[in-house]
Order: structure tokens, then sequence, then C-alpha cells
């Protein structure tokens, strides 16, 4: 149980390994990081017995910027045959859970394997739950178990509540057909992953004002509006013309880095690809002066040591708007419809 076993967008091993590896120097706990490239996984190898244990338990899984995924346990080699009373005589020391997810690596291989793990799932839960291994209770542990191949399996946990929200950490999202672009479920991404799901309707209420910087063809403005909420959408580009039908878009040819809001709006969301320095100082500027009272904002990640400029960066926000006085809460998140970014959101927290 040593083991804490990462996914990732593949490409970005790199980036969880550093990631986890501050994060452990930060917690005290002994291990090293380790990865293949393109593997999308990473993992943490605790020296200690309860390491991955501690680092679970002192970190808020959501506050992490690249694993999409945790769990702590230890491989399991699978025969080709019975592989079900293998997989229960390794999880003879492993506490009643209260739920399983079968997963897979976002890998092609990882592909491949779902159409097993789908048929393996029912035989499998069944196994369990006779053994007195599984029992519905969502305040008990959730049973992660990744796949690596037919023959090699990671048998996790993670405490209930403290994981990804969705199998992978990939959202199923459906494409609204109306949305003038895919970017879209960026946004809708973005909400789910940082405001609870019970306080949309007070924080994302109909009747609020949002800008919308690098907002054409309308993707982001699309999510506002089907709230209710009115944007001024500041970008050179066109945008959709059904959205400037709507009657809530108000469409300004500007430059989304000098542009300023006459009144202070709820919302401010930026889809510019810029230097993220660049954005940095920007997000700083609208919440540090008021301008919005919360953001989401794409920020493209740098070529080289990403993981440490975007900690960076985050860093000097934080300490940006310290200096102003304000308490300001900050998430930043690779998301899964992210690619070659993150995205931070923020929010001004009290008067
Ligand atoms: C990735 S696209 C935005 C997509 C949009 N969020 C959507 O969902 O449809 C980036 C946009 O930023 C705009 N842009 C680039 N630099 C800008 C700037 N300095 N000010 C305003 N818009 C800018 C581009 O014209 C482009 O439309």
């Amino acid at each position: 149980m040593n083991t804490l076993f990462l996914h990732c967008r593949p490409g970005f091993e790199g980036e969880v390994c550093a990631e986890m590896a501050d994060l452990a120097a930060q917690l005290e706990v002994a291990g090293y990081p380790k990865s293949k490239p393109g593997s999308a996984c990473a993992e943490f190898v605790c020296s200690e017995a309860d390491g991955a244990e501690r680092l679970m338990r002192q970190t808020r899984f959501h506050r992490l910027i690249f694993p999409r995924q945790w769990a702590r346990g230890a491989f399991v080699s699978l025969p080709e045959s019975d592989r079900i009373s293998v997989l229960l005589e390794a999880l003879a020391d492993y506490p009643v859970c209260g739920s399983l997810w079968l997963e897979v690596l976002d890998s092609n291989e990882g592909k491949e394997l779902s159409t097993f793990c789908k048929k393996f799932e029912a035989p499998l839960r069944k196994a369990l739950i006779k053994a007195g291994k599984l029992v519905e209770d969502a305040q008990k542990p959730r049973l992660l178990l990744t796949f690596k191949s037919g023959r090699e399996v990671f048998a996790g946990i993670a405490e209930a509540g403290n994981g990804a929200m969705w199998p992978m950490g990939i959202p199923r999202l459906k494409f609204p057909r109306e949305a003038p672009s895919r970017s879209t479920l960026k946004l809708e991404e973005a909400w789910h992953h940082f405001i609870p799901r019970e306080q949309w309707d007070q924080r994302l209420a109909p009747g609020m004002t949002a800008v919308d910087l690098g907002a054409a063809p309308g993707g982001w403005t699309w999510q506002l509006v089907n709230r209710e909420i009115r944007v001024t959408a500041v970008d050179n580009g066109p945008m959709a013309e059904s959205l400037m039908y709507s009657g809530f878009v108000v469409h300004q040819r500007a430059d989304g880095f000098t542009f300023r809001p006459r009144h202070p709006v709820h919302w401010m969301v930026c889809d510019i690809v810029e230097k993220p320095a660049r954005t940095a100082a920007l997000i700083e500027t609208w919440l540090g002066e008021g301008l919005c009272r919360e953001a989401v904002v794409n920020l493209k990640l740098p070529m080289k040591q990403r993981y440490a400029e975007v900690r960076r960066l985050l860093d000097r926000i934080e300490a940006g708007l310290a200096e102003r006085g304000l308490k300001v809460s900050i998430g930043c998140k690779q998301l899964y419809h992210d690619r070659e970014e993150v995205t931070c959101h923020l929010r001004r927290l009290g008067k």
C-alpha cells in the first residue's frame, strides 16, 4: 500500500512527478516519483508503509493540478484465467470498500482494454460483494482498479470524497448542439470542477454580469448565456450570430488585455492564448482591482518546467493579491478538455 498511483493526460507524466515530489517534500513524506513518458500515469513510491496514506489524507485531491485520478495500493499480476480469485486474494488486507471503479489509462492500450473492463466488472462486483469486500456505502473508501493490461492491475483505494469526480477523471459532458465551438465544454468542465453543484444557482445566477475576454466565436459566452448571465464579449473576431440574437450579449471589438468594464462584474472568463506571465498579470489586475468577483482563466503552459512555472505564477498571483490585503481562493487544474494549458479559478472571499 506504499505506492500512490496517478492518472494524467499522456505527455504530462513529468509534471505529475514534479508536483508529487513537491507535495511530498512539503508534507515530509519520504519517497520518489517514477513514470514512463507517454504512459498517462505516474507513481509516487513511499519509503514508509504509511507514506501514501499520509500523503492522501493531508491533501485534497481537488487541489492537485496535473493528476486526474489517484489511489494508493499495489500492482497485482493476473493469470490468464480465474483472475477474480487472484484479485480477491490480493485484496485480503484491503478495507471493506463502499464503491468500485474499474479504470484504464488514457492511452491506446487503455481504449482497447475498456471493453474487457466492462465485461469483467459485473462478475467481479458480485464476487467482491459475496466476499464481504464491497458494500454500498458512500462513506467507505472507493476501490479503484486500474488495468494496465489484462495481466496487470493496480489495486488501489481512495477515501470517499477525496478523488476524481468521474472515473479516470474524465467528465462525460454532452456537447450542446447550439454552442458555437467545442471549447464550450472547457468552461462547463471548469464549473463542475471548481463550483460545488449545489452552489451553481447562487454563483451562476440569472441576471449576473460577465466579461468574456477572447470570446469569439462564443463557446464560453454560450455557457454564460445559457444560465441567463449578461455578457460583454471582448474579441476582434466575429461572434456567432445566434448568440447576438439572444439579447444577452454585447460584442466589444477591443484588446482583452486593456479592456476594463465600466462597472464591476460578477464573472470574468478568459480564453486568450497568450504568454502565461501576461495572463497571470491580467488575473491579478481583475481580482486585485475588484473588477470581478470570480474568474475562470486559461493559462497556456510554457514549453519547459511546466509544473514549476505554473507553481511560480500561482504563488506570484497569491502574493500580489495578499499584498493588496485581499482574500482570494485560487484553484488550478489541467482539465480533461485542456491540452497545453491549465485552467485557473479565482474567487474573491469576503466583501
Ligand atoms: C481560443 S479562442 C477563444 C474561443 C472561445 N472561448 C470559444 O469558446 O469560442 C481565442 C480567441 O482570443 C482572441 N484574442 C486573441 N488575442 C486577443 C486579445 N488581445 N484581445 C481579445 N481577444 C483576443 C482570438 O481572436 C480568438 O477568438
